[in-house]
């Protein structure tokens, strides 16, 4: 089974991202091998919806391996990553005693992942945290890359920390309970690489797409085939995912080249603005992300960066994905004016990621970009979809 290594730089040790069936029964080993220490104490962080279906596993062969467990259950959903929910997990970090040579391992999807580790992050200024992600994205996202965060009532992931996790365990199997819309969304984020890592990648989705469509998911959970290839898939994203990172950690703010972590944002400025206008309530991330790459790649097609051929290779992967919500409900002005938000953060210039072709980002401003065509084009996508 496919294993990743990410070295940061600056760093003496590189972490290993495991990704396998099964693996979640011998998660006990491999903690101690990421710490490179075993019986210590070792705080799960997980939600009642994940727990209940796999943390058994994890627990029983942490306990097995000899490691003191302890169990923090934060409740289900984006509302609960908070501050106030971080704050619950460093009062229960202190009520089981961690010291600075324990570790948090978050079982979840990005949420959960995102909490933990940035609580591990805060708690005595910093200790070991491993991922064990459980929803598609997270597998090939949020696990990898060491941002961790919180929302606010200001917006999404305003307060957080770079902290890197001392290891990755993937468990395909643990797709196999995993809601199609949650896969849907995840999908979005597969091809979000695949448009700016290259064909070889958009490719390998669309294939693996079209051999094992999402809606046969669970009934392929039990063939090996599938288990292989997804297995790769997800290794391919995230090796993908882990370069970019090694390059650009920090994202730094300067940079304005394609090998930028700010190019991991392809599909996102549509997809903040759409999120933003339903209130956080009507799509799930993944999904606007969908939106945001077909949005991208029309914009990049009306600014004559990208040409056609390579414009309809990613529509076609974006759509074969999976039904999105519809947009019939979505008002263009609205939209527009919400793209006023990303600028905020980005002092003053918005930063759109388009496409000179597949696997070929490029980062402008709002500058370089005729409002006029950015209208145009989100017109044309909220009628096609409505
Ligand atoms: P999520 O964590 O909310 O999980 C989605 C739902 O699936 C939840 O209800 C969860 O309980 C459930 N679930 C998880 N695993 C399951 C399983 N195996 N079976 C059944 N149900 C399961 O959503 P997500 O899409 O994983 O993560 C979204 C979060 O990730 C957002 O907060 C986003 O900001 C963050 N994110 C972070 C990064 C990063 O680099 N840190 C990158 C992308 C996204
Ligand atoms: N998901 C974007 C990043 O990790 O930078």
């Amino acid at each position: 089974m496919p294993n990743v290594k990410v070295r940061i730089s600056g760093r003496d040790s590189a972490y290993k991202i495991k990704i396998g069936s099964d693996t979640l029964s011998s998660a006990g080993p491999w903690v101690a091998d990421c710490l490179k220490r075993d019986g210590c104490k070792v705080a799960i962080v997980s939600n009642p919806t994940v727990f209940q279906l796999h943390g058994e596993a994890v627990e029983r062969s942490l306990i097995e391996a000899g490691f003191a467990v302890s169990r923090f259950l934060m409740k289900d959903g984006e509302a609960h990553k908070s501050l106030r929910t971080a704050e619950a997990a460093l009062s229960f970090f202190s009520e089981a005693g961690l010291t600075r040579t324990d570790a948090v391992v978050a079982l979840g999807g990005g949420v959960v992942g995102d909490l933990a580790g940035f609580a591990a992050a805060m708690y005595l200024r910093g200790i070991a945290f491993l991922q064990i992600p459980t929803t598609l994205l997270s597998m090939i996202d949020s696990s990898v890359g060491g941002k961790t965060g919180v929302n606010t009532v200001f917006g999404k992931n305003l307060v957080g920390a770079f902290h890197q996790p001392s290891g990755v365990l993937i468990d395909v199997d643990t797709l196999a309970t995993l809601p199609q819309r949650e896969l849907i969304a995840g999908f979005c984020e597969v091809v979000k690489h695949g448009a700016i890592g290259g064909k070889p990648l958009l490719k390998q989705t669309q294939k693996f797409l079209s051999t094992f469509p999402i809606e046969a998911f669970g009934d392929n959970q039990t063939d090996r085939g599938f288990r292989s290839e997804i297995s790769k898939l997800i290794a391919a994203n995230v090796e993908f995912k882990a370069k970019i990172v090694v390059g650009d950690e920090r994202e730094s703010s300067k940079r304005m080249d394609g090998r930028s972590r700010k190019i991991l944002n392809f599909g996102h400025t549509l997809a903040h603005a759409l999120e933003k206008v339903t209130s956080y309530q009507y799509f799930k991330h993944g999904e606007a992300v969908g939106y945001g790459i077909l949005f991208a790649a029309e914009l990049s097609k009306s600014l004559a960066l990208c040409d056609e051929k390579d414009v309809k290779l990613l529509n076609d992967v974006a759509q074969s994905v999976g039904p999105l919500p519809a947009l019939a409900k979505i008002d263009g002005d609205e939209v527009f004016e919400a793209f006023k938000f990303d600028k905020k953060h980005l002092s003053g210039s918005l930063q759109m990621i388009l496409l000179k072709g597949i696997g070929k980002p490029v980062i402008l401003t709002d500058n370089d970009i005729p409002r006029t065509t950015v209208q145009k084009v989100l017109k044309q996508l909220l009628k096609k979809w409505a």
